[in-house]
């Protein structure tokens, strides 16, 4: 799908859709577009009640006068005043999706009066709309079918003026859907070597490095806690360290490390998950995917901040080799851990990740892993759940996930807590009790971050729909991607 800007008056454009915001009109102001009211049909419409102005709701006009648009598209953008760059991108997601099924190639969305941003969050709204995770159906006919062009127009702007806002809008989506792509992969094929092999391949095309620690690698630095996790699979375990530095604009000492859980496919092992549902645990890599997502989208958009991802990525199986209940590993940090649910796994393959990523510069890390099924009963679907222990940094992601549209909410961390992690035989076990599930598993990747500023994100909710929304496909979102990005272009020298 070719994205562009068109700075051409509207009745010179013709795409197969010429589409329009309107909104919940209130009693002293129409914001009806001129075009649209030219041709005699919204009044009517919006007296019919078949478009009222409410958020994502759509109308299609044929052959308008006034206008080379075969058609003319209203689309709802609910109240004119709650209308944030948030209702642009997934309207513009939802206008994509609405449309493409119906046959539609082109579309002009116009966006006369809105800032820079608006414009990225559009282009990214189109681009994550366009994507469905309908790779494996061989019947053309269960596929849909993509758009040719989508145009942003912005009548009389100057050519050029847009072009960034598009590109960077352009350079994050698409990373956004790569990432939906490694998460869409089934886990017979994607192993972690396979996982390997597309963070290499996104790092040669990126321009970054990519180093890959092996099995061997790993044990000779000594950690037990993530190769436990692997030892029950024949597929080997490897950790992908994905570097990416700034020219000569750095200016500051930190070094931002991005980590994502990369379980290929979660099992829980020997302390084994029930069979129903279980097909879903091949997005137990969401975190990961996020990471090399991200990388793709840093390596353009050049943030000043050194920025390194590391990727944990095993499969967690059942088998004649696998970790027991009541095994103790020693993690990479030295500490010694109780595994007292072989399905608690995430936070032990992260555990020895977070202790590489200190030991290689890391001055704040950031963590993305569908970590516990605990933050779905917690906060659904809508919003990443998110720890700390700095909450100045906390601050900073959180701003970071407002400005890219990536609900993130944040959950206690107080120090009973941690009370809720004993081992009578080991440091720590790998699970708490049976309350706060998820701020158990934060404490426990905590006790290997301390003292670095750290923010955990679970992602266990939010990385993948089972059912669609108006702008997104069912399947995998890509969260977590923009809230990294964001959070790397805005990044300030703190000390
Ligand atoms: N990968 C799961 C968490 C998960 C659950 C992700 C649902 C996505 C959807 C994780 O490894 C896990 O199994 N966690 C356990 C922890 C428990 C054993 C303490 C859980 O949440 O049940
Ligand atoms: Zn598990
Ligand atoms: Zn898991």
């Amino acid at each position: 799908m070719q994205v562009q800007i068109e700075t051409a008056p509207f009745d010179k454009l013709s795409p197969d859709a010429l589409a329009f915001f309107c909104f919940e009109p209130d009693t002293t102001e129409t914001h009806d577009p001129e075009i649209a009211q030219q041709s005699g049909w919204l009044p009517d419409l919006r007296e019919s009640g078949e478009f009222t102005g409410k958020l994502y709701e759509i109308a299609i006009l044929h052959r308008p006068q006034g206008t080379a648009a075969k058609r003319l598209v209203v689309i709802g953008g609910g109240k004119r005043e709650k209308f944030s760059s948030i209702e642009a991108r997934n309207s513009s997601g939802a206008l994509v999706r609405a449309l493409k099924s119906k046959g539609v190639r082109s579309i002009a969305l116009a966006l006369d009066t809105h800032p820079a941003e608006f414009v990225t969050a559009a282009v990214e709204g189109a681009i994550l709309g366009a994507w469905d995770a309908d790779k494996y159906k061989s019947d053309p006919k269960a596929k849909e079918k993509p758009l040719d062009s989508f145009a942003i127009a912005i009548p009389g702007s100057k050519a050029g003026e847009f072009q960034p806002a598009l590109r960077r809008g352009e350079i994050i989506a698409e990373s956004q859907n790569l990432t939906r792509d490694l998460v869409n992969e089934p886990a017979n094929r994607l192993t972690p070597a396979a996982l390997v092999e597309a963070a290499k391949q996104m790092a040669a095309a990126a321009g970054l490095e990519c180093e890959t620690l092996d099995r061997d690698a790993m044990a000779k630095l000594g950690m037990g806690a993530l190769l436990g996790v692997s030892q029950g699979s024949a597929n080997p375990p490897f950790l992908i360290v994905l570097k990416y530095q700034p020219g000569a604009q750095r200016k500051t000492g930190d070094h931002l490390a991005l980590v994502g859980k990369g379980v290929t496919f979660d099992t829980g092992g020997v302390s084994i998950k029930p069979s129903e549902g279980m097909e879903k645990m091949k997005y137990d890599m969401a975190g990961a995917a996020a990471v090399i997502g991200a990388m793709r989208a840093i390596a353009d958009l050049k943030p000043a901040v050194p920025v390194t991802g590391y990727v944990p990525t095993v499969e967690n199986m059942v088998g004649g080799n696998a970790q027991r209940p009541g095994d103790i590993v020693t993690a990479l940090s030295g500490k010694t851990v109780e595994v007292l649910n072989t399905d608690a796994e995430g936070r032990l393959i992260l555990a020895d990740a977070i202790t590489y990523a200190k030991r290689n510069g890391a001055t704040h890390l950031v963590d993305a892993a569908t970590l516990t099924g605990a933050i779905v009963v917690a906060l659904g679907h809508y919003n990443v759940g998110a720890f700390t222990n700095n909450e100045a940094f906390l601050g900073r992601v959180l701003a970071a996930s407002r400005t890219a549209g990536e609900k993130t909410w944040q959950l206690p961390m107080d120090d009973e807590y941690k009370d809720y992690l004993k081992s009578a035989f080991a440091d720590l076990p790998n699970i708490g009790g049976r309350y706060g599930g998820s701020i158990t598993a934060a404490w426990f990747l905590r006790e290997f971050a301390d003292p670095t500023p750290w923010v955990h994100l679970d992602i266990a909710g939010t990385a993948w729909l089972d059912d669609g929304r108006a702008w997104l496909s069912k399947g995998p979102t890509g969260v977590a991607v923009r809230s990294f990005v964001q959070l790397a272009l805005d990044w300030q020298a703190s000390r």
